[in-house]
C-alpha cells in the first residue's frame, strides 16, 4: 500500500480515521471530566455505556478496548478454546493484512486466509478450508472471521450473513464480524445494529471511524462466551484506569443516534463521489460502493498527480499501468469536498491526456 501526505488544504480521503472527533463525543468526554470516578469501569459513566451498548445490539456483555486491532484479538480470544485452533478470514481482511499478525502472536492461533472476488466470504469459500478437520497435521477452523463494511467497501446483506451463519452453524464454526465500519454497514442496509449483531457470536462496534477520539466495543452475543471476558480484557492491557473517557465517548454516539447520523452522511459523501468519478472517462468502480469507501481503477500515472494535492491510498496496482485508488469518506466530509475531488479527478484525466498526446 503506497502512502502520501498532501494538501492539508483539502480534506483527506486517506482514512475515516483522518477525521477528527465529532462535537457530541467530545461534549460528552468533558461532561465525563467532573471530580473523581471509580477506575477500570466500575463508574456509573461506564456502567450506563455498558448498558447503553447492549440495549442497541442485543449483546449479552460489551466490554471497551482502545482500538480496531485490540478488538479483533480480544474478539478472537473469547472464541478460542485450543492453541491449535484457527480463523478463517478473508485473505483482504484488515485482520490478516494490516494487524502486524498481532492475532498470531499474542493468541498464537493460525489465520486461514481465502482468497475473495470482493472481500467477503461465502459458504463455498469457507468450506474450501475445512479440508483439514480432523487431520492432525492441519490447525483446526474453530471461527470464520468476516468484515462489515469490509475492507474493500462492499458490504454483506443480512441474507449473506445468514446464510453463513446457518453454514457456520451446522458446521460446528462460531462467527466473528470486525466491525470497524459497523454503523456504516447499518446505514447502508438500513438495518438496526442488533439485526448485524444477532448474525455473529461476537462482534465489534467500532467508534473511532465514526466520530470518537479512539474507542471500540467488543460485543458478545453468545452469552456463554462472556465468562471470563472481564479477565481477558485485562491480560491483552485493553482495560483503562480511566476509562470512564473511554465510555463517555460511546455515550456520545450512542445518544440521539449520533453514530446512525454520522455513518449515513459518511455514506451518503461516499454514494456522490462514487455518481460522480463513475461518469469521468478512463475511471471505473473497481467494487461495488457500499459503505463510505469509493474503490476505483484509474491510470497510475493519474494516482501519482492527484495524490499531489489530494490525500489517499493506492490500493493495489493492476495491469496496464493502471491502479485501484481507495477514497473514504467520513462523518465530516462534506458535499464541497467531494465535489472539489471529483473535479481534481476530472482534471487529471485531461491533464495526461494532452502529456501523453504531446
Ligand atoms: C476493517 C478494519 N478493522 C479494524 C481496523 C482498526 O484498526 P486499528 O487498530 O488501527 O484501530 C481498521 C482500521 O483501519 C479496519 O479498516
Amino acid at each position: 500500500m503506497l502512502w502520501h501526505v498532501a494538501n492539508p488544504i483539502h480534506k483527506s480521503f486517506g482514512s475515516d480515521n483522518h477525521a477528527g472527533a465529532h462535537p457530541s463525543v467530545l461534549a460528552a468526554v468533558a461532561a465525563a471530566n467532573s471530580g473523581d470516578a471509580v477506575p477500570y469501569g466500575a463508574d456509573d459513566i461506564s456502567q450506563r455505556a455498558e448498558q447503553m451498548l447492549c440495549e442497541a445490539t442485543g449483546a449479552a456483555r460489551a466490554i471497551l478496548v482502545f482500538n480496531g486491532t485490540a478488538a479483533n484479538v480480544a474478539g478472537l480470544s473469547l472464541m478460542l478454546r485450543h492453541p491449535y485452533e484457527a480463523v478463517i478470514c478473508a485473505q483482504t481482511s484488515h485482520l490478516n493484512i494490516d494487524e502486524c499478525g498481532a492475532s498470531e502472536r499474542i493468541l498464537g492461533c493460525k489465520l486461514l486466509p481465502v482468497d475473495t472476488p470482493d472481500g467477503k466470504l461465502n459458504p463455498d469459500l469457507i468450506a474450501t478450508r475445512l479440508g483439514g478437520r480432523g487431520d492432525e497435521h492441519r490447525a483446526q477452523p474453530r471461527i470464520v472471521q468476516l468484515a462489515q463494511v469490509t475492507e474493500v467497501g462492499t458490504c454483506y446483506s443480512l441474507a449473506e450473513l445468514r446464510a453463513i451463519q446457518d453454514f457456520c452453524r451446522a458446521n460446528d464454526l462460531l462467527i466473528y464480524i470486525d466491525g470497524a465500519r459497523l454503523a456504516n454497514a447499518a446505514a447502508q442496509l438500513g438495518c438496526s445494529l442488533a439485526d448485524l449483531g444477532a448474525c455473529a457470536d461476537v462482534l465489534s462496534f467500532g467508534g473511532t471511524k465514526n466520530g470518537a477520539l479512539g474507542v471500540e466495543a467488543v460485543l458478545v452475543m453468545t452469552g456463554s462466551l462472556a465468562d471470563g471476558a472481564m479477565y481477558q480484557r485485562k491480560q491483552l492491557m485493553q482495560l483503562g484506569s480511566k476509562m470512564r473517557f473511554l465510555s463517555a465517548q460511546v455515550i456520545g454516539l450512542l445518544d440521539d443516534d449520533v453514530w446512525l447520523a454520522n455513518a449515513r452522511q459518511a455514506n451518503a459523501m461516499a454514494r456522490r463521489l462514487a455518481a460522480a468519478v463513475s461518469a469521468i472517462p478512463g475511471v471505473e468502480i473497481a467494487y461495488a460502493m457500499e459503505g463510505n469507501g469509493v474503490f476505483a481503477s484509474i491510470g497510475q500515472e493519474q494516482a501519482e498527480l492527484l495524490q499531489q494535492d489530494w490525500n489517499f491510498h493506492v490500493w493495489e496496482a493492476t495491469a496496464d499501468g493502471r491502479c485501484v485508488v481507495r477514497w473514504m469518506t467520513a462523518f465530516d466530509t462534506t458535499e464541497a469536498d467531494v465535489d472539489g475531488l471529483a473535479a481534481a479527478v476530472e482534471a487529471s484525466v485531461i491533464h495526461v491526456k494532452h502529456a501523453s498526446a504531446r
